[in-house]
């Protein structure tokens, strides 16, 4: 182990754009600047595995000490993780997955236990009975296939329940408008919209707005993201009825990615929690928000004055040494 280690981290992002993967990168940002040193190298591939593929490849030939990656879709990605595994370059998966076992842990929470939170919740809300439209995210992308697989199984339960359309919005928003327009004449039945993360059940809402004006329609989504445009405002004033929180996990990879390369203990599996946000809940996690976000304020600014005694204690050492030099 180097005395005052300088390493260096590779981050291959699927897609940068969104709220949900800001959050990520600013996680990553405050964790790592506990390691003062330490180097990030940041790709983002704007939801394109191929380009996704290169910048990976990238990483691994200029030379990192770990690659954390999310991957766009599993398939495509999976040569190019095994690829960096099989040097001896530790990886960590976080939030989607490739599909191998050849990494070095996963950080994420449990996308099947997700949708198996999701179809519960549908089934109590809809009171057993009612027909729902599921808009599900990008097809190869490992959280789209666990979060369907566990929707399913949370509505097992309930057997006058039914799926009765089921549209790829791709985890966009735009997608999810054009493919439910496509499929318009089967919404006026419908009792609820299960969509795949946030992004999709806004746009679902407005589409449902606009052709049905049918407010008492349920829509659940999964992120509920705090702060402005995230899931909890949109459950706070009523655009989603409920959102599943998935943490984005930027933290925990930092965390674990210095555990691995100090060659410390750590978990494979690093499964972060979910639980269901709606009406009865959302203000108090608001509040709780609310208040962790005062909190680091009151650490930044600490930082900051400590930042500037530091420049005081220097200069006042330099007038020390004038003077005695005079
Ligand atoms: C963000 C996102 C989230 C979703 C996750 C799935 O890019 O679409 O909204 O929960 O990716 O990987």
């Amino acid at each position: 182990q180097k005395e005052n280690p300088t390493y260096t981290i590779g981050f291959s992002q699927c897609i940068g754009s969104d709220l949900w993967r800001k959050t990520m990168l600013e996680e990553i940002k405050i964790e790592l600047s506990l390691h003062p040193g330490a180097k990030l190298i940041y790709k983002e591939a704007n939801g394109n595995s191929k380009l996704q593929v290169l910048q990976a490849q990238d990483m691994i030939r200029k030379g990192i000490d770990i690659l954390i990656i999310s991957p766009n879709e599993a398939q495509p990605l999976t040569p190019v993780v095994e690829q960096a595994y099989n040097k001896g370059i530790p990886v960590i998966i976080i939030d989607r997955k490739t599909a191998s076992s050849a990494y070095t842990a996963y950080v994420g929470a449990d996308n099947f236990q997700i949708g198996k939170m999701a179809g519960e919740y549908a089934g109590e809300v809809l009171k057993g009975k009612g027909n729902i439209v599921e808009v599900l995210g990008l097809p190869g992308s490992s959280p789209t296939i666990e979060r369907q697989r566990g929707f399913i199984q949370g509505l097992k339960r309930y057997p006058d329940i039914k799926i009765t359309n089921q549209v790829y919005g791709n985890w966009l928003g735009e997608d999810t408008k054009e493919q439910l327009n496509k499929i318009k004449n089967s919404l006026i039945n419908i009792d609820a919209i299960f969509a795949h993360n946030d992004q999709m059940a806004s746009a679902s809402r407005k589409v449902i707005n606009t052709l049905l004006d049918k407010k008492q329609i349920k829509v659940i989504g999964v992120d509920a993201l705090p702060g402005q445009g995230g899931g909890l405002e949109m459950v706070s004033s009523g655009i989603l009825t409920a959102s599943v929180v998935y943490p984005t996990g930027g933290k925990e990879a930092i965390s674990t990615a210095f555990k691995i390369l100090n060659k410390e203990s750590f978990s494979k599996e690093n499964i972060l929690q979910s639980l269901v946000i709606d009406s009865t809940n959302v203000e108090l996690m608001k509040l709780q928000w609310n208040k962790f976000i005062s909190q680091q304020k009151d650490i930044e600014r600490q930082g900051s004055l400590l930042e500037e005694q530091k420049v005081l204690f220097k200069n006042q050492q330099i007038i020390l040494n004038v003077t005695v030099i005079a």
